[in-house]
Formats: C-alpha cells, structure tokens, sequence
C-alpha cells in the first residue's frame, strides 16, 4: 500500500505490506498527529483508501482545527465518508482494544486506521506490560482479518538519537517509525528514520522533513541540515 505522503514512499521501499500493525514514536510536537492524519487524507485523496482515525488525544475538532491550518479540509472527506474520526468514550472503559478497532473499522469500511495513541490507551486502561503485550498481540492477529494498514502512534521523547531505548511493545509491531527534532547549533530539524518494517527493503538513512501546507513532505535525497542554508529555513524548523 503506497501511503502517498510526499517522500515517504520512496524511503519505504514502494510502500506498507497488507495487512502491517506500524508504530509510530516521537517525543511531543514531532508530528505524530500530523502524519498520521495525512496517511489517511492520501489515502482518501489518491486511491480511494477510506480511513479511521481514532483519537484518545485531542478532541475531533482540535484536529480538524490542524488540518485546516494546514490547507487540509477534513470535512469534505468526513461528510463524503471516505474518513470517520472517532473519539468515543467507550475506548476508555474498553480493555478489549481489538474489538473496538475491529468494530469501528468494519462500519466505515477502512483499509487504514490510525489509533492516536496508544501510550494514552494503555494509561486510561491501568493496564500492565503483560496485560498490553496480550491486548497487542491480539489486536494484531486480528489485522489480518481486517486486511488493513494500523499506524498507532506511541509517545516516547528521547535525549539523543543513538539512545532510543526500545520497549516491549515495538518489537510485537511489524513496523516501528520514530519522528525526532534534530538540533544542530542554535537550530533544530525535523527527521525521520524507519526503525524497521517487516518484508521491506527501506532505507536506514535519517531524513529531514518539513510540516507546511498539505502536511508532512519528507526529503529522500537529502541528508539532514542540507535544506537549511538560510535563515528563513532554519527559523521555520525551531
Ligand atoms: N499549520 C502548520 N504549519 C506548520 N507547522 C505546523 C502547523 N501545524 C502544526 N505544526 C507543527 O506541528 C507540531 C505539532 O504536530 P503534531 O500535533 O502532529 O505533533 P505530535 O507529535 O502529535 O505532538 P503530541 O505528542 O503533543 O501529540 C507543532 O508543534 C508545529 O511545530
Ligand atoms: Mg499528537
């Protein structure tokens, strides 16, 4: 599944397998929300992918409230269903995390679904590692009936880009991405790096990429600080 964000499928290696359970880390502001959104509006826009987001963050209107900042008009795509935001209470008295994706992704008939997140899932559930290893593993065996692309963002900050330490829950996804702010004298930049993604043949370089109108434009061919030579560039990043 190509995802149609600008830059990401060349660095992917074409695109996701179907079905692939990807997790996507970052510390808070990296874009977590952002990309994840643009995964669907792509999808929704380019191949007639419909999508599910399902928001434990920021209410549906907040996000609606980025997406227009950012050129994105989120609800055409609602009112034409080709995208359901969903941010039902229910999840919170749900341990059963499977169920509730499961449920809400057969009724909007998606092939992608965002759950934003699931560090707040875990939290809201009280539940332990154990119990959340379980509720993953299930939640992914279950993909493959649903036949669609998960992107679950997860958030973790860390102090220095060769220090990520890896939690239990990465190693059960197919994918991991982290999203990261870079800082390289007085300035930082945004970049990602494709941990892993089972199957694919992507790129192990860290890429810069941008937040501006239409979302998230990822720089394949560019190693990070080469965009920013001037001083316009580097204050748009901080
Ligand atoms: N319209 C815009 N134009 C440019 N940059 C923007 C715009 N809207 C948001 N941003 C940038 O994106 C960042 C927020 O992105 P996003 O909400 O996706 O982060 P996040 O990783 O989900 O954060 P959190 O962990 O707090 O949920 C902002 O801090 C800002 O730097
Ligand atoms: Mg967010």
């Amino acid at each position: 599944m190509k995802t149609g964000i600008p830059g990401f499928d060349e660095i992917l290696g074409g695109g996701f397998p179907v079905p692939t359970a990807c997790l996507l880390i970052g510390g808070p502001g990296t874009g977590k929300s952002i990309f994840a959104l643009q995964f669907l509006v792509e999808g929704a826009r380019k191949f007639n992918e419909r999508g599910l987001y399902i928001t434990l963050e920021d209410s549906a209107d907040a996000l609606r409230y980025t997406a227009s900042n950012l050129g994105i008009n989120i609800e055409e795509l609602e009112k034409s269903g080709m995208i359901k935001i969903v941010e039902d209470p229910q999840v919170q008295n749900s341990a059963h995390l499977a169920e509730f994706i499961q449920k809400h992704a057969a009724d909007c008939k998606a092939r992608r679904v965002v759950l934003d997140s699931i560090t707040l899932f875990q939290a809201l559930q009280r539940i332990d590692v154990k119990a959340m290893r379980e509720e993953l593993l299930r939640l992914i065996s279950k993909l493959y009936e649903m036949n669609v692309v998960l992107i679950a963002t997860s958030q973790r900050g860390y102090s220095h880009i060769d220090n990520i330490e890896y939690i239990t829950e990465d190693y059960l996804f197919h994918g991991v991405l982290t999203l990261m702010k870079i800082r390289s004298n007085a300035t930082f930049e945004r970049c990602i790096n494709i941990v892993k993604v089972r199957s694919v043949n992507h790129s192990l370089k860290v890429h810069p990429f941008k937040i501006g109108e239409g979302g998230v434009t990822i720089y394949p061919d560019t190693s990070p600080f080469s965009l920013s030579g001037s001083n316009d560039d580097k204050r748009s990043l901080g």
